[in-house]
């Protein structure tokens, strides 16, 4: 087989802890092949069986099609796993795995390179795959939440407290998800939600992002606190984009950024206001770890962003022609304000349960912003939003659409642009389902009148929507 690195360089790593904990949970033990394709195995470290056959240790062992293997540690072992017989399209190569002495001989890991994307079948494949590629680090930063992370699993346990009342015998053959939303024909009723430093979960960040809702058909919300700038992915866009703006200045710096969101084609801006101050991201603290956003020249402005009230929003809509998002709001009171202002889109949120601790689920908060804004706004909604029931549930309770944070982060981390853009069809397959079993053909048919409480069949946690994949979580 010659030299294992000719085949590409490696960009994958598993955590080893993770996997440790991730055999702890027991789950099924083989590695998926797409479509028949080989794979070529090559312990760096410890020995292996291959289909119960010693694998060569350090020139490794080839294996071609078989539907699935399973590889047994014998002891504690590194393997490297690449795409045979032809290199990766892309520079990625499948997974670099290891198994921890002591966690137990058997490993699962579902392909996860650029070159297998279509073979996701499953939003759980795709949450795993993120695992798989990001290191303790970047997982924490893109999945923890505030403190003792009250507030996100609130935002898990209220959807999951809220059951489905389906209709039936009603012709459902031809369903339509696509809705108007921000001036667009949108293909889904869903949103990219900003997120800051995705460069961290993928070399191509915002621009993978980006690109898939591009293709996809849906709008993004661009963080300024991410890479690449917006003035690089703008133009590469046909479709308007949100620009996301944490306030670092005055109004004449708010307004050049504004200026920046036009020129680069954005057509509304977003001030998120859930972070007057920074969360205390435990996760992120005990391993003293500072994501990009968190440096030092970030910091010095920050006091612009602890100062802002309802007078800049009002100066700001006096000032600009141009729709204005709030983003982060919480309960009914600001709903009315934000109204009263002019604000075009109240997007409620509690950011993904990274702010403020022991805050109620978003999903819990959005009857009484609806009643509050009474169709005088629209409305957007994100915090926890997994599955295509989630989405179908917000629409229900009266949102215009619903934002995706983590969930896109782990498209992302799973497989970049395309990893992305698969999320974005299986959230599709999902939601058509749901609407089709609920007997509405279309998102307006929903009312609350499909909804009715009912008991969360799991202990909420950030991975409770993907229970086939049971990663332990190492806490930090
Ligand atoms: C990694 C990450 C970075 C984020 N950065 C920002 C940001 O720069 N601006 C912002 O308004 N919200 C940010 N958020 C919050 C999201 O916009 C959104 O409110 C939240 O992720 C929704 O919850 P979900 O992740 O459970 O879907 C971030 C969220 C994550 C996960």
């Amino acid at each position: 087989m010659g030299d294992p690195a000719a085949a590409g360089a490696l960009h994958i790593h598993q955590d080893v802890a993770l996997l440790a904990a991730y055999l702890d949970a027991g789950c099924p033990s083989f590695y998926h092949l797409a479509a028949g394709r080989g794979a070529y195995l090559v312990p760096t470290r410890g020995t292996i069986e291959v289909n119960g056959t010693p694998a060569a240790p350090r020139s490794g062992t080839a294996v071609s099609r078989v539907d699935a293997l399973t590889i047994r540690a014998t002891d504690a072992a590194e393997i490297v796993l690449m795409d045979l017989p032809r290199p990766p399209r892309t520079a990625r190569v499948d997974a670099r795995l290891r198994l921890d002495e002591g966690a137990g001989p058997w490993l699962d890991a579902t392909s996860i390179g650029g070159a297998f994307m279509a073979d996701f079948q499953t939003l759980q494949e795709i949450a795993h795959a993120a695992r798989a590629n990001l290191a303790q680090s970047a997982w924490d930063y893109l999945t923890g939440g505030g403190e003792s992370e009250t507030t996100l699993k609130r935002n898990r346990l209220g959807l999951d407290s809220i059951g489905l009342r389906p209709r039936v015998c009603r012709d459902v053959t031809q369903i339509d998800c696509s809705t108007e939303f921000l001036g667009q024909t949108v293909r889904l009723p869903v949103c990219i939600a900003p997120m800051g430093s995705l460069q961290l979960l993928e070399p191509a960040g915002a621009d993978g992002v980006v690109r898939a809702a591009d293709e996809f058909g849906i709008p993004a919300f661009l963080s300024s606190l991410t890479e690449p700038q917006i003035e690089d992915i703008g133009p590469q866009t046909n479709r308007p984009m949100v620009y996301q703006i944490y306030v670092r200045g005055d109004d004449s710096w708010v307004a050049t950024f504004v200026k920046r969101a036009v020129n680069s084609g954005c057509g509304a801006v977003c001030f998120t206001v859930d972070l007057a101050l920074y969360g205390r991201r435990e996760r992120d603290l005990m391993k003293r770890y500072r994501p990009p956003t968190r440096q030092a020249g970030d910091l010095a402005a920050f006091h612009f962003q602890t100062a802002w009230n309802w007078d800049n929003v009002k100066r700001f809509k006096d000032a600009h022609d141009i729709p204005l998002i709030i983003k982060g709001i919480a309960t009914a009171e600001d709903a009315e304000i934000a109204v009263e202002h002019g604000v075009d889109v109240i997007y409620v949120s509690n950011h993904g349960g990274r702010q403020l601790d022991h805050g109620c689920a978003t999903i819990d908060v959005l009857p009484e912003v609806a009643a509050a804004v009474a169709g005088r706004a629209k409305i957007m909604i994100d915090g926890g939003f997994m599955r295509g029931t989630d989405v179908v549930k917000a629409i229900a309770l009266g949102a215009h659409a619903v934002g995706l944070g983590k969930l896109i982060g782990m498209g992302l981390a799973g497989g970049g642009r395309e990893g992305v853009l698969r999320t974005l069809e299986i959230l599709e397959e999902e939601i058509t389902t749901a609407l089709g079993l609920m007997g509405v053909t279309r998102f307006d048919e929903l009312g609350s009148s499909f909804l009715r409480s009912a008991s969360p069949v799991v202990q909420p946690h950030l991975l409770s929507p993907f229970p086939f994949i049971n990663f332990t979580d190492k806490g930090y």
